[in-house]
Formats: structure tokens, sequence, C-alpha cells
């Protein structure tokens, strides 16, 4: 892993670099949406949000490589599914930089920035299909919480709701 910087991304301006990374990781996308090439899962993750979450509600980081590119992203909510309550929307890396500690770098900043901003708690939902993923977010210590069952009108997927309590140790 070469220098890997945590940044805040904006969604207008680096629309562009969240896109590259997305294409480098389409094996994801395509896990998630079907598409391998979706400009419009790169859109919405950058700006769906509830309507109780105002702009300061949303934080978008980005892992940024030395020559600005990104290794991964990490997108996480405030308020969602309760006041106060984190939601970790997508953490995500470049496939040539997983395996090497810098998911487990990623979701620890936000877990961070979550308890600093007194979160309760703070929640992932993972893909069933993702076991992978699942294996990360236990390792992690989250805790399964609810399975959502697929939504014939949604994406088909069914989803494991995760929670980390974040009370003080
Ligand atoms: C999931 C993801 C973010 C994990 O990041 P990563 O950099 O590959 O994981 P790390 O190397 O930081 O692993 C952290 C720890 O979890 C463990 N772990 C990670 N994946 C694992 C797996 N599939 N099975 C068992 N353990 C696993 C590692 O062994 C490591 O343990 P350690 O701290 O004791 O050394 C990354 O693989 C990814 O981007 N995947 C595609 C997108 C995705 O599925 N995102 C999640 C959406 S919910």
């Amino acid at each position: 892993m070469a220098e890997i910087e945590i940044v805040e991304l904006d969604a207008k301006a680096d629309y562009v670099r969240v896109a590259d990374l997305m294409h480098r990781a389409s094996d994801y996308v395509a896990m998630e949406t079907g598409k391998a090439n979706n400009p419009g899962f790169v859109h919405s993750t950058l700006t769906d949000a509830p309507p109780n979450c105002g702009p300061d509600d949303i934080f978008l980081r980005g892992l940024e490589r030395a020559d600005g590119s990104l290794a991964g992203f990490a997108g996480s909510i405030r308020h969602f599914p309760k006041k106060g309550h984190w939601y970790m929307g997508l953490l995500i890396l470049d496939p040539l930089e997983r395996g090497q500690g810098l998911g487990k770098t990623a979701a620890q900043h936000v877990i961070n920035e979550a308890r600093a901003d007194n979160a309760p708690c703070i929640r992932v939902a993972v893909l069933d299909v993702n076991k992978d993923a699942r294996k990360f977010w236990d390792h992690m210590g989250f805790e399964h919480e609810r399975t959502v069952r697929a939504d014939p009108k949604g994406d088909g997927h069914k989803r494991h709701v995760l929670r980390l309590d974040l009370a003080e140790e």
C-alpha cells in the first residue's frame, strides 16, 4: 500500500475521480446493480440521502493516492435511521488495494468520526450475496441487527443490516 491519505470529497468536484474508482471496482458495482458501468450508481452513491439529512449530514471520504487518483471511497450519512445515528452507505476499494488493511483503516476512520459526533452506533447494510464483505464487517465487530428481504420492486437484493455500538468502553 503506497502513501494514501483520507480526504474529504465533494459530490460535484470529485465526481470524475469517484467514477474512475467505480470503473476499476466494477466487480462490486456489477454485483449490486447488475451493470459494471453504471453512472447512475456513482451519482446516487454521492448524493442519495433521506429527506431529514441535510448537506452537513453527508460525509464523503476518499482514500487518495499521491497521484490524486482514489484507492477507495467511504460514504456515510448521519440521522439515519434515527436522529444522531450514523450509517455507512458504501465502502469500496480498488481491487488492487484490497486485502492489505486499507478497508480496516478507512472503516475505522469513519467509525472514529461517528464516535466523535457522539453517535450511539453506526450501521451498514451488506448484500446477502457479498459474503466476503460480511466477513470483513463481522471482523470489524459489527453485529447482525436485522435482515431485509429483497423488494421485488427494488434491486432484488436481500440485505443484512449490521450495527456497531459506539458506547464508551
Ligand atoms: C470489503 C472491503 C472494503 C474490505 O477492505 P480490505 O482492505 O479488503 O480489508 P482489510 O484488508 O482491511 O481487512 C481487515 C480485516 O478483515 C479481515 N477480512 C477482510 N475480508 C475478509 C474475508 N473475506 N474473510 C475473512 N476475513 C476478512 C482481514 O483478514 C483483516 O483482518 P486483520 O485485521 O485481523 O488482519 C474491500 O474488500 C472492498 O472494497 N470490497 C468490494 C466492495 C465491498 O464489498 N464493499 C462493502 C460493501 S457493504
